[in-house]
């Protein structure tokens, strides 16, 4: 088992963000998508994440899921983890809650 180390950026405006982490464990081999990530964290370490997550996509299919995943725009449900270390943002410029935006 490994460990993904998660920051997040997360603002309610009128506020200023912060970034919070988070630690995910990872199965040795195994894959995750970012989205994967996201729902783990609001499952089990914190549920006052806000994200977009839709049950009947997850598929690229609606294109409500994006966000900045270490500074590349790119949508939760397709882009798989690479990387031992994650900074997530919102993609939006007018955000509604940590990674929500309109
Ligand atoms: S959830 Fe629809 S594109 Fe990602």
């Amino acid at each position: 088992m490994k460990e993904l180390v998660v920051k997040v950026k997360r603002w309610l405006p009128p506020g200023e963000p912060t970034v919070q982490t988070y630690t995910v464990p990872v199965d040795e081999g195994g894959e995750l998508s970012v989205l994967n990530v996201l729902d783990y964290i609001s499952a089990h370490l914190d549920r006052t994440l806000a994200y977009f997550s839709h049950a009947a996509c997850k598929q690229a299919a609606c294109g409500r899921c994006l966000v900045k995943v270490n500074g590349r725009i790119v949508l939760a449900c397709k882009e798989m983890v690479r990387s031992e270390s994650l900074l997530i943002e919102p993609a939006g410029k007018e955000v509604v809650r940590d990674l929500v935006c309109r």
